[in-house]
C-alpha cells in the first residue's frame, strides 16, 4: 500500500505534493520521491528513508512547476533504495510514473521492454510503466496510457507525468484506490481523501478499470475503451482527523475491514490460473532440499506465534513434516534439537521483534535454512533470512495485529501446499481444491464484514465483564488464543483460551453464571464434542456465543447466540472465524472507553527483549 498524489493548477506543485504526502505516509514510509514539470524538463527528486528526508533534502532547492506527482513507498517488489523509490522514469525522461499495486505480469514485461531496447534502473515492478508509456506513446497521454493498461495483469492505481504535455495528468485505476479531486482552477489525483482534503471536498471516486484526465482547467473520466463515463461528484463530509482512517474510527477497524484487500493482494501472483501448483519464486530452495526437510520449527511471538500454531497444523496435515512451534523468546533457551534436515520459519508482522530475530539468528547459528514470513520488506528479519515470504497486507499502524494475522495465514497455507506438492503428499483434487478456495476467501471475508451487527451486540452487551473465555478442539483452539490476545490487549478483559476438551481438566471452575464463553465450532470433525462442551459451560450458565460453519443449525438450541461464517475448506476457515473475533475484541474494547489502536503498556514493535 503506497500514497499518491498528483496536481496541476494555479500554484506551485511541490508544497502541495509535500504536504499531501504528509498525510498519506500512514500508508508507506519506506521511501519518498516527487516529479515536477521544471521549464518543460522532468525534475525527479526521490530517495528512501521517511518523507523528511526527502522535504530537508529539498528544502535549499526552489521549483516553480505548477504541476507535477508524489509518492511515498510501502515496498511490495524491490528494497527500499533510492533508485526503488517511485517516481520512475523512461529511457527518453519524458514520463515519470508513480503507482500503487502489484504489477504480476511485471516479469515478462521486463523482459519484452528490454529486447526492445528499453533499460532499466531499479528492481521494482512499476518501472516497466513509464517504460509502457515510451513504448507505445503516439503523442496522446491519454491514448497511451489506455493502450498501456492492456498488457498489464495485476493491481495498479497510477499517475502519469509527460513532459511532452505540460499541464496534464493522465491517472488509472485497478483494484488500487485512486480519486480526482476537482479544485477552482487546479485539479488533484490521490491515493485517498486527506491528501487533497485542505484544498477541495468535491471528488470523482474512480472504479476499477476508469482512466482519468486532467489539467487545470478540466477533469474527465473514461472506461478502459475510452469511452466518456459521467462520474457523480463526491462530496467529503469527514474531518482531516478522520480521513486518515478512511472514515473509521480507528485504524484497528480500518485495518480489519482492509482483509478482503490483504488477502488478495498476499496471494497475488502465487496462484496458478487453474491446478494446483503455488507459485512461491521467493523461496530459492530445490526441490530435493525440501524433499530432505525433516523437521520445521515455527517461532514467533503474539500474534505471529498463533498464527504459527496454525501452520503447524497445516504443514503437518498437507505435507506431513513434523513441526513445533516455539514462542520465540523460548526457542533459544530449550536447546532446539537442530541438524542438517531441519528448517526453521520465523514470522514477524513488523519485522523487528527482538525476540524473533534473537531466535532467528540462533537457528542460523545452527545451520539452519530460514524463511521469513514478514510484512515489512527489507526488515532486520528480511535481512537476515534466507528466503522472505511477505505478506503484502500494507501497513498496519493498530497496535493489535488483525490483517498481517490472516496474511501470515494465507502464506503459510501457500507453503504448506508448495511443501506437500513438492513431496507429493497430496492428491491433485484436494490441492486444486484448497487452492479454489484461498481465490474464495477474500470474497467470503468481505461477506463477514458486510453484517457485523450480531457481533456488535454481543459485545455491548458483555463489554463490562471481568472474564472472558475462548474454547475450540483443533484449529479452532489455534483460534481461540488469537481471539482471546486480541480481547485482553484493547479491552483489558482477562481472556483466556482453552482447548474445548481441557476445561474439564481445572478451568471450568472458573465458569460461572453469565460468563462470556466464546466458542469456535467450525471443524466438523470435532463439532460434536465441541457442542458438549458448549452443553458442559450452560449447565454452568455461562453465555456462549459460537461461530460456526454455516449449515450446523444443532449448534443453536446449545449456544445463546450463533454467528454463521462463509463455508470454506475446513483448514482454511481460521482466516474467516478470526474475523469476528478481531470485530468482538474491537467493539468490547469501544465500548469500555479504551485506547483501541495504542493500548496501555503495549508498543507495535518489540524491538527489546
Ligand atoms: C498482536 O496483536 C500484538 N500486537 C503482539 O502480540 C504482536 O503480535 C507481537 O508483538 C509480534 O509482533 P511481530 O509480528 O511484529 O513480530
Amino acid at each position: 500500500m503506497c500514497g499518491i498524489i498528483g496536481y496541476t493548477g494555479h500554484r506551485t506543485a511541490l508544497s502541495i505534493l509535500l504536504s499531501g504526502l504528509a498525510r498519506l505516509e500512514y500508508r508507506g514510509y519506506d521511501s519518498a520521491g516527487v516529479a515536477l514539470l521544471e521549464n518543460g524538463r522532468l525534475c525527479i527528486r526521490k530517495q528512501a528513508g521517511k518523507l523528511a528526508g526527502l522535504r530537508q533534502k529539498l528544502e535549499g532547492e526552489s521549483y516553480v512547476g505548477t504541476t507535477g506527482i508524489g509518492h511515498t513507498r510501502w515496498a511490495t517488489h524491490g528494497r527500499p533504495t533510492d533508485l526503488n523509490a517511485h517516481p520512475h522514469i523512461d529511457c527518453g525522461g519524458r514520463f515519470a510514473v508513480v503507482h500503487n499495486g502489484i504489477i504480476e505480469n511485471y516479469l515478462s514485461l521486463r523482459e519484452w521492454l528490454i529486447s526492445e531496447g528499453h533499460v532499466f534502473k531499479s528492481e521494482t515492478d512499476t518501472e516497466v510503466l513509464p517504460h509502457l508509456f515510451e513504448h507505445f506513446y503516439n503523442g496522446d497521454m491519454l491514448e497511451t496510457v489506455l493502450k498501456a493498461i492492456k498488457k498489464i495483469d495485476g493491481s495498479y492505481a497510477m499517475v502519469v507525468l509527460s513532459a511532452t504535455e505540460p499541464g496534464r495528468l493522465v491517472a488509472a485505476r485497478q483494484d488500487s484506490p485512486l480519486i480526482v479531486g476537482l479544485g477552482e482552477g487546479e485539479n488533484f489525483f490521490a491515493s485517498d481523501i486527506p491528501a487533497i482534503l485542505p484544498y477541495t471536498r468535491f471528488t470523482y471516486i474512480l472504479a476499477d478499470g476508469e482512466v482519468a484526465d486532467i489539467t487545470a482547467e478540466r477533469a474527465a473520466v473514461f472506461n478502459r475503451s475510452g469511452q466518456p463515463v459521467q462520474k457523480p461528484v463526491f462530496e467529503v463530509k469527514w474531518e482531516a482527523a478522520q480521513a486518515e482512517k478512511n472514515g473509521f474510527a480507528h485504524f484497528m477497524l480500518k485495518e480489519i475491514h482492509e482483509q478482503p484487500r490483504s488477502l488478495k493482494d498476499t496471494l497475488s501472483g502465487r496462484l496458478p490460473a487453474c491446478g494446483s501448483g503455488v507459485m512461491l519464486k521467493e523461496i530459492a530452495m530445490s526441490a530435493e532440499e525440501l524433499k530432505r526437510i525433516q523437521k520445521i520449527f515455527i517461532t514467533a511471538c503474539g500474534t505471529a506465534y498463533h498464527a504459527g500454531l496454525v501452520g503447524k497444523y497445516v504443514i503437518e496435515r498437507l505435507a506431513r513434516i513434523p513441526v513445533e512451534v516455539d514462542i520465540a523468546s523460548e526457542f533459544r533457551y530449550r536447546h532446539p534439537i537442530i541438524d542438517p534436515h531441519t528448517l526453521v520459519i520465523v514470522i514477524s508482522q513488523s519485522g523487528e521483534t527482538a525476540d524473533s530475530l534473537a531466535a532467528l539468528r540462533e537457528a542460523r547459528r545452527q545451520g539452519a535454512p530460514v524463511i521469513a514470513i514478514t510484512n515489512v520488506v527489507d526488515s532486520s528479519i528480511a535481512r537476515e533470512a534466507d528466503h522472505v515470504l511477505y505478506t503484502w497486507a500494507g501497513p498496519e499502524i493498530a497496535v493489535a495485529s488483525t490483517k498481517a494475522y490472516t496474511a501470515q495465514l494465507v502464506v503459510l497455507y501457500l507453503l504448506a501446499l508448495h511443501l506437500a506438492n513438492i513431496r507429493g503428499k497430496l492428491a491433485e483434487k484436494e490441492s486444486a481444491e484448497l487452492i479454489g478456495e484461498l481465490k474464495k476467501l477474500s470474497d467470503k471475508a468481505r461477506v463477514i464484514l458486510g453484517d457485523c451487527r450480531a457481533v456488535e451486540s454481543f459485545a455491548q452487551t458483555h463489554a463490562q465483564c471481568e472474564d472472558a473465555f475462548f474454547i475450540g478442539r483443533g484449529l479452532d483452539y489455534a483460534v481461540a488464543l488469537e481471539g482471546s490476545l486480541k480481547l485482553k490487549e484493547i479491552s483489558y478483559i482477562h481472556a483466556e483460551a482453552y482447548a474445548a476438551g481441557e476445561l474439564k481438566h481445572g478451568t471450568l471452575a472458573l465458569i460461572v453464571e453469565g460468563v462470556p464463553v466464546i466458542t469456535l465450532a467450525t471443524q466438523q470433525n470435532l463439532f460434536e464434542k465441541t457442542l458438549s462442551n458448549i452443553k458442559e459451560v450452560k449447565a454452568r450458565d455461562a453465555t456462549v456465543f459460537a461461530l460456526a460453519m454455516d449449515g450446523l443449525r444443532e449448534i443453536e438450541k446449545a449456544a445463546d447466540r450463533v454467528l454463521y461464517i462463509p463455508p470454506t475448506h475446513a483448514l482454511l476457515a481460521p482466516v474467516l472465524s478470526v474475523i469476528p473475533l478481531q470485530l468482538l475484541a474491537y467493539h468490547m474494547a469501544v465500548a469500555r472507553g479504551c485506547d483501541v489502536d495504542q493500548p496501555r503498556n503495549l508498543a507495535k514493535s518489540v524491538t527489546v527483549e
